[in-house]
């Protein structure tokens, strides 16, 4: 809870961190379950295969969330969860067939991280001015920070629910078939603490529900219970589609590299790829249901890839005998370099020297006759 000055002085960490240490320094617990993890196990590729801690973090989230946020993809930061949130809103709308929904809405003084989304979606000028273009197709909420009618007012402000009223008209410029999504922080943490207006999430709610337009709430600072409830969502009584999580998580005694997804990360306190699975997306999006025809054009192609891969892999595997038993014919053991010597650049038969080092014209480097 606490940090101290060089000349010893104690200071309350109120903001733990920077919204981060939510369980507080120094606990014992967590250092002791990251010093176990890694003992136990620090890595395991996650492509071809899973892990059983990564499953049980997941349902972990998931249990923490509305019911039907069932589906949890590990990222390694608050970044790379928003870019991460804003590609399945595309690849969802996508898969539906409705790719024209490609553009995002974010607000001004949002801050979504880092990440090319996250600075296009956010809304803060010195993040955002040395960027150039950034994501194309993005508009902007206004913000909801009115000190002439809210100043001095405790709790969530009495007004402001009516500027979510702006997303209609951004919905009325646009069309909702070429809008994604909206992604807001429930609470916008970055330019002030800015508590949302009474009802002002809600109308959000209600308008993107009617629109098709997938909800985004960007938790990464609300989360892990830092309004008093698990998150935002259940404190406000608003669901969102997606939520993007991060810092709490982990409380970040372990912040390292990138992960992708569930199956691709170990443990709360050790990332699958190369660290701690710090950040996730939950989401709540339909099961998407692929049309008979396209399902069965899917197989289809499916078939065509997997013989495809089954010709080119036997392919490979003929040339890597073939060249294998080239190099067992040589009378001498094959050097690593060799291989791709011959592989890539065949040396012609008639260069296939018995010369001895003195004759051989190729540098002493390069010679794997001597
Ligand atoms: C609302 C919000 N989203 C995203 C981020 C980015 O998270 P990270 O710093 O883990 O990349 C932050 C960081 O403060 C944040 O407050």
């Amino acid at each position: 809870m606490h940090y101290w000055t060089p000349e010893g002085r104690q200071v309350l960490d109120a903001v733990a961190g920077l919204w981060c240490v939510n369980a507080g320094h120094g606990r014992k617990e967590i250092s002791d379950a990251v010093s176990k993890q890694i003992a136990t196990m620090e890595y395991a590729p996650p492509f071809q295969m899973g892990h059983p801690t990564a499953f049980k973090l997941a349902n972990e989230v998931a249990s923490w969330l509305p019911r039907d946020m069932g589906h949890v993809f590990f990222t390694n930061s608050g970044s790379e969860s928003v870019d991460t949130a804003l590609k399945i809103a595309l690849a969802y709308h996508r898969a539906r067939g409705e790719a024209s929904r490609t553009r995002f809405i974010g607000r001004e003084r949002g801050y979504h991280g880092v990440g090319f989304g996250g600075i296009s979606v956010g809304g803060m000028v010195n993040n955002r001015k040395w960027f150039g273009s950034m994501l194309p197709g993005v508009d902007h909420l206004p913000h909801t920070h009115d000190l002439a009618k809210n100043a001095y007012t405790r709790g969530m402000p009495e007004h402001g629910a009516n500027l979510a009223d702006e997303l209609e008209r951004i919905v009325a410029l646009h069309d909702a078939s070429n809008i994604a999504a909206v992604i807001v922080e429930p609470v916008a943490g970055s330019t002030g603490v800015l508590i949302p207006p009474k009802g002002y999430l809600e109308r959000l709610r209600s308008i993107c529900t009617k629109h098709g337009i997938l909800l985004i709430f960007d938790e990464v600072i609300t989360g892990f219970g830092r309004l008093g409830a698990p998150f935002g969502t259940g404190f406000f009584g608003v669901q969102p589609d997606m939520i993007t999580m991060a810092k709490g998580l982990t409380t970040v005694p372990c912040r390292w590299g990138p992960s992708r997804r569930a199956t691709r990360s170990t443990t709360l306190s050790c990332r699958a790829r190369k660290g701690p699975s710090n950040c996730s997306t939950a989401t709540r999006i339909r099961r998407i249901r692929w049309p008979a025809r396209r399902a069965s054009r899917r197989r289809r192609s499916t078939a065509r890839k997997t013989a495809h891969a089954r010709q080119r892999h036997g392919a490979v595997l003929g040339r890597w005998r073939a060249l294998a038993e080239g190099l067992a014919a040589r009378d001498r053991p094959a050097q690593p370099r060799l291989i791709g010597a011959v592989e890539l650049d065949p040396i012609p038969a008639s260069r296939d020297c018995a010369a001895t080092t003195r004759s051989c014209a190729r540098s002493s480097r390069d010679c794997w006759c001597a």
